[in-house]
């Protein structure tokens, strides 16, 4: 069996004393054989955090490293690649995952819980750095629970984690959607059509907020809260009057109140999340008909999750990255790194994967003071 964490686990909300910096090593002499893996969507930052784990384990704790392939699945067959500092040159910029990523959950899978701590038993690994969201965390906390010394680190594009201010991967998904919606203003005000744009996060609508609002878009919907569609339309008519035409930023989650316009095959992945998509273009089809002028949807879909980490990412990823090595030599078990302001923090993975975050009304009437 993998050794288990010595340390303290935070009983409640951030664990006092929990900067990094000013907790002392309790164990800085021990080298450790440390495993990490990435799983769920990838997002710009991933290599950053690996690079981060790699440079300070190997430079100065003189640990070994070793990356499992493609999220849970490599715990579970044990399918491993070496990691020294030779690999991790040149992957902070880089985007996606150099481990590769999968949905694979161990829970789901016969004898997978087993199959997990036999792969780490086998393999001598110390400890686990789960690089992921709500569900390559979920399974990370089960692991925690049984045994297994797990430091977590958030992220997502979603932004939906609760616990952490933000995940990395948000801020460049945020960008890519931005820069979208800046160039479809001018074609859009160029043939006084509508364009709806669609974009990702699931059940959270933080992108579609801080997109919309960013881009200055004139009817953002998020999943939050349900629209209705006469006020959609009302809005784009509006918007036609001053002369330009209308942006509406539609969450891939978002629904109408009265429930029509669902649109989603029903296909699920292994940790029950429905494939979400097809809003965008169902809205689309309705604010023509009602305005009585084109309206044109784009689909941004795994464009926010691809390419360079912006500025913001690459930080906040090597930030997280070199936390959690620490959190792992102070003898941390079941606990994540998280942003708290501008403060890296520890708190409980049972904690952060309990509820999602999701957008409040106040932070949503911020933005419905530009609609129209
Ligand atoms: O959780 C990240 C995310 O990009 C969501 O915004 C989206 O719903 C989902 O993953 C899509 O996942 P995929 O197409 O990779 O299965």
């Amino acid at each position: 069996m993998p050794r288990k964490g010595s340390g303290a686990v935070p009983t409640c909300g951030i664990m006092a004393g929990a900067n990094p910096a000013t907790v002392p090593l309790l164990d800085a002499e021990v080298r450790m054989r440390i495993g990490i893996l990435t799983g769920g969507g990838d997002c710009p930052g991933l290599n950053a955090v690996i690079r981060a784990v790699v440079r300070k384990g190997i430079g100065e704790h003189g640990d070994e490293l070793v990356g499992f392939r493609d999220g849970w699945r490599g715990v579970l067959e044990g399918d491993t690649v070496p990691l020294d500092l030779a690999a991790v040159r040149g992957l902070l910029p880089r985007g996606g995952t150099v481990l590769g990523t999968s949905r694979t959950n161990p829970y789901a899978v016969d004898g997978g819980p087993e199959r997990v701590l036999a792969t780490l038993d086998r393999l001598g690994i110390d400890a686990l750095i789960p690089i992921g969201g709500e569900d390559t965390l979920g399974v990370a906390t089960r692991l925690a629970e049984a045994g297994v010394t797990v430091v977590g680190v958030p992220k997502t594009i979603d932004n939906d984690l609760d616990a952490t201010d933000y995940t990395f991967g948000f801020d460049t998904a945020v960008g890519v959607a931005m820069e979208a919606i800046d160039r479809l203003h001018t074609t859009g005000d160029s043939h006084h059509r509508t364009l709806v744009v669609e974009v990702m996060g699931r059940h959270a609508g933080w992108i579609a907020l801080h997109a919309g609002m960013a881009g200055g878009a004139n009817v953002v919907l998020i999943p939050e809260k349900p629209f209705d569609i006469d006020a959609v339309v009302g809005h784009c008519l509006h918007r036609f009057e001053s002369g330009f035409s209308p942006i509406v930023v539609v969450s891939e989650g978002a629904a109408p109140k009265d429930g029509g316009l669902m649109l989603s095959g029903g296909e699920k992945d292994a940790f029950g999340h429905v494939r979400l998509g097809g809003i965008g273009a169902a809205l689309a089809a309705v604010i023509e008909e009602r305005t009585n002028r084109e309206a044109r949807a784009v689909v941004l879909g795994h464009v926010q999750r691809g390419g360079t980490p912006s500025p913001f990412d690459r930080v906040l990823a090597t930030r997280f990255g070199l936390a959690a090595i620490d959190a792992v030599h102070d003898g941390q078990s079941g606990i994540m790194v998280a942003l708290r302001g501008t403060d890296i923090v520890r708190v409980r993975l049972s904690e952060a994967t309990a509820q999602l975050k999701l957008v409040p009304p106040e932070r949503y009437a911020e933005a419905e003071v530009f609609f129209g």
